[in-house]
């Protein structure tokens, strides 16, 4: 039997479904906007990849900072015998733990890019001969189903992508999280850090201009998807900090009037001149905040790691 599992909990139709219904509902509401789970297509993922290895991206090489000092005590509060990821993209950093958790029996990555999962799924089970992966292709937002598999359970959500989610929908994520598990489980959360704003904004528009094409990328899939004429070259990737949210916002700015058309919504967009599209936000966190989230969800904050230089924490919380 392979060790390697994909299961699919969103039908393909769903997936286009809910693409056209936030596209259409996006492209037709003013300020604009275009909800960020539809940048991770194969390309996205691949785009992403890259940025965690940009010199001004420094979450990835905080966090695996953390994860290399605090794995050991992770398995000592967990005993996990399951590791469940959501967001798990490529499973890099993961590696840390996997080599930690000496009891591990499963591994369960959630991610709605399919090629990621699969990339980083074969890779894993071909390394490592005791373990199980079963990955699921899934919306993490979306009330999840989680394969049976031995307790206790560890849900890891890596990479501050907690803060891609706004205030309301991470109540409602974290209440999510809660509701799946069981007294001895734990979840291990992962969050960039408030900090000053010129690191951030070059964080979110590196000189090589990766993110920019990240960014644009959600262009590129609702051409291909839905038959529009987005032209990437004719929008500016704009990278803000919001200082009363604190959080960085993206957008994609118009750089002159333009009408696009979204063939498969049989709609016409028009855009003013310096119009701006918003794609992301990308919420930064402090201790006291993360603490009162998590509580009113009803979990406790256990521990919280920060790396070196203060920049990116690691918080953990053990079901009683
Ligand atoms: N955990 C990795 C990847 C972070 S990027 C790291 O820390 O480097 C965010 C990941 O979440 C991507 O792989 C993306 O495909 C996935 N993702 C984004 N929105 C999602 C959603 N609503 N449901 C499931 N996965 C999602
Ligand atoms: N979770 C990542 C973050 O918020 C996602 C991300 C990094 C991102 N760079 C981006 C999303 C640029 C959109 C555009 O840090």
């Amino acid at each position: 039997m392979s060790r390697f599992r994909l299961t699919r909990t969103l039908p393909e139709d769903a997936t286009d479904a809910a693409l056209r219904a936030d596209v259409l509902a996006g492209l037709t509401s003013t300020p604009k906007w275009l909800p960020p789970k539809w940048f991770y297509d194969a390309r996205g993922s691949e785009l992403f990849e890259e940025i965690t290895a940009l010199a001004e991206y420094y979450p990835t090489r905080a966090e695996r900072e953390i994860l290399l000092g605090r794995a050991g005590d992770i398995a000592a509060a967990t005993g996990a015998q399951t590791l469940v990821e959501l967001g798990s993209g490529s499973s890099e950093k993961t590696r840390v733990l996997l080599d930690a958790l000496t009891g591990l029996r499963a591994y369960v990555p959630v991610d709605v890019s399919e090629s990621a999962l699969t990339g980083a799924g074969q890779a894993l089970v071909a390394e490592r001969p005791g373990l199980r992966v079963h990955a699921l292709i899934a919306d993490f937002t979306g009330g999840l189903t989680l394969p049976d598999t031995p307790g206790p359970r560890l849900v890891a959500f890596l990479g501050g992508t907690i803060g891609n989610l706004l205030p309301e929908e991470r109540a409602a994520f974290l209440s999510g999280v809660r509701a799946l598990l069981a007294p001895g489980d734990a979840l291990l959360l992962g969050t960039d850090l408030v900090k000053d704003e010129e690191v951030l904004v070059r964080a979110y528009d590196d000189a090589a201009g990766v993110t920019a094409e990240f960014n644009k990328n959600v262009l590129s899939v609702v051409n291909r998807e839905l038959a529009a004429d987005f032209a990437p070259a004719a929008f500016e990737h704009v990278a803000l900090w919001n200082a009363e949210r604190e959080w960085i916002e993206m957008r994609l700015r118009a750089r002159t009037a333009q009408t696009v058309k979204v063939q498969a919504l049989d709609l016409a967009v028009d855009f003013a001149d310096g119009e701006e599209l918003r794609t992301e936000v990308s919420a930064k966190f402090r201790r006291e905040g993360v603490r009162a989230e998590l509580a009113a969800a009803g979990l406790e904050l256990a521990h919280w790691w920060t790396d070196g230089a203060d920049r990116f924490a690691l918080s953990l919380s053990v079901l009683r």
